[in-house]
């Protein structure tokens, strides 16, 4: 064998890896796979809250004040018969299976009243106000957790403002409804 019949051989050998060289690459830059983010399959699964109880109360969806404005103290009457069950609203008047409510407007929660609260009602803390009162009908058990007051709640913003409206009528000097400038 000459040194030019094996230059052809190494050339041959050469010129293949050449060859493919070029294809891989080219095949490369095609072909690019295109990777996930992240690794493995993503599966949503709603996160159940455990128990299942006390479901949380969609935010009271207008602000009570405004609310308020157009409230029926007539209406909130009739309505506040739902509460009558476990409550009364004279002055003096005895209690139920829930406190008397005379008075209750700017009043502090759980005290008072010759009534037995509730441990939780007792915790919460501070006066009944037109936002606090209008959570707490809306929906007791998520504004107050562990509360006695077994009562599903109002659910329609209107309804709740009239029945406030109407506490606020019950006191020997009423807490005026706020005005519209709020
Ligand atoms: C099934 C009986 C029941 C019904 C119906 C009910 N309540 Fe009550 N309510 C209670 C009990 C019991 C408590 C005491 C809660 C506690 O101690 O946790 C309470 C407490 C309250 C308090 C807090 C009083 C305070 O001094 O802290 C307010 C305000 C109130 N209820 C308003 C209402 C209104 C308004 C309605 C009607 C829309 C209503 N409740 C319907 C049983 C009831």
């Amino acid at each position: 064998m000459d040194s030019f019949e094996l230059n052809k051989i190494l050339g041959a050998i050469l010129g293949t890896c050449l060859v493919l060289l070029v294809t891989s690459f080219t095949a490369g830059a095609i072909f690019t796979p295109v990777m996930p983010q992240k690794p493995g399959l993503e599966i949503a699964v709603k996160e159940e809250t455990a128990g299942g109880a006390a479901k949380e109360a969609a935010p009271p969806s207008e602000p009570i004040e405004k609310l308020l404005q157009t409230a029926s103290v007539e209406k909130g009457e009739a309505a506040a018969k739902k509460c009558q069950a476990c409550h009364t609203f004279e002055k003096n008047g005895p209690n139920r299976v829930g406190p008397n409510l005379y008075g209750v407007v700017g009043d502090k929660k759980g005290e008072g009243r010759g009534f037995n609260f509730s441990a939780a009602m007792k915790a919460k803390g501070g006066t009944w106000t037109d936002q606090d009162l209008n959570q707490f009908i809306a929906n007791p058990k998520a504004f107050v957790p562990g509360t006695a007051m077994g009562f599903a709640g109002i659910t329609k913003d209107s309804e709740r403002a009239d029945v406030i409206a109407y506490l606020h009528k019950l006191a020997d000097s009423p807490v005026p409804l706020p005005t519209a400038a709020k």
